[in-house]
């Protein structure tokens, strides 16, 4: 059976430290524009650029994923010349990137149903994929095409297709090595910025026990300061796993079996 990597519904991380992984809806480009009475794309546009002062950021912090909702399963439901940007942007976002994320030692990985693209953006994540996959400063997952409801669908579709005598029965280990994002411990801290308060279908099964943050930054404006303040936020949280305080403290025993 494959190991399980730490999951922090079975291990408690050090709240202190810095978040091992944190995950982030990069929401508001559009009201951002909107404010600067400019179009909606030009929002998406600054975008990249928070992006990057955040990957620099999370790297030069000593965070060791970080994954970005860049387009959702329920995006394409946005005007025809909006999703058409997004998709060039995103072309153009890797092909001017990547030798950047390389040269720092940053893997890349993508997560969503991609076969939606065209062949051009699915051989250009391919390459991008492939190039860095060995760096080991940070890792940055772009959620492309990604719901968190197609993620277990597929993981269920994937992990029956090899192994059909599961339909009898099977756990959560049997499932976890088909999900996406296996190889990287949970989420430790979930941030929104945006204003809205909710998940949007973004890595459901993930986020279980993951630190929320909501910010009402718009995802252009946000930067290392914000990340700085939601760090320092999730820092002063206590993360429980359904224990009490006082086991935490040590007051009190732990249970025998810690499920
Ligand atoms: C997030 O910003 C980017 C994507 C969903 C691609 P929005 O485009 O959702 O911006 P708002 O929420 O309309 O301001
Ligand atoms: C979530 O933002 C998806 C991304 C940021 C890529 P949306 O703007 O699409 O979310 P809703 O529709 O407001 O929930
Ligand atoms: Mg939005």
């Amino acid at each position: 059976m494959t190991r399980l990597p730490p999951s922090s519904t079975r291990i408690i991380p050090d709240i202190a430290s810095v978040p091992r992984h944190i995950a982030v809806i990069m929401d508001g480009n559009g009201r951002w524009a909107k404010q600067r009475f400019m179009p909606r794309v030009a929002g998406h546009q600054r975008g990249v650029e928070a992006l990057r002062e955040v990957v620099v950021a999370c790297r030069e912090l000593g965070v060791e994923y970080l994954t970005v909702f860049a387009f959702s399963s329920e995006n394409w439901r946005r005007p025809a010349d909006e999703v058409s940007f997004l998709m060039s942007l995103f072309l153009k976002m890797l092909e001017r990137e990547v030798a950047k994320l390389h040269k720092n030692n940053i893997c890349l990985k993508i997560i969503g149903d991609r076969s939606r693209f065209d062949d051009k953006l699915r051989q250009t994540m391919q390459d991008a994929e492939q190039l860095t996959a060995n760096n080991t400063a940070l890792t940055l997952t772009i959620a492309a095409n990604y719901g968190g409801r197609w993620d277990v669908m597929h993981a269920v579709q994937t992990m029956l297709t090899e192994h059909p005598q599961l339909a009898q029965t099977f756990t959560e280990a049997d499932l976890q090595p088909y999900l996406s994002m296996s190889d990287a411990p949970e989420p430790d801290l979930f941030i929104r910025t945006g204003g809205e308060q909710r998940i949007s279908n973004f890595m459901l099964w993930q986020l279980a026990y993951t630190e929320l943050y909501f910010t009402d930054v718009l995802w252009p404006a946000f930067g290392r300061k914000e990340l700085e303040t939601a760090i320092a936020s999730y820092q002063k949280r206590e993360r429980r796993f359904g224990r009490t305080s006082e086991q935490l403290l040590g007051k009190q025993p732990q249970a025998k079996t810690d499920a």
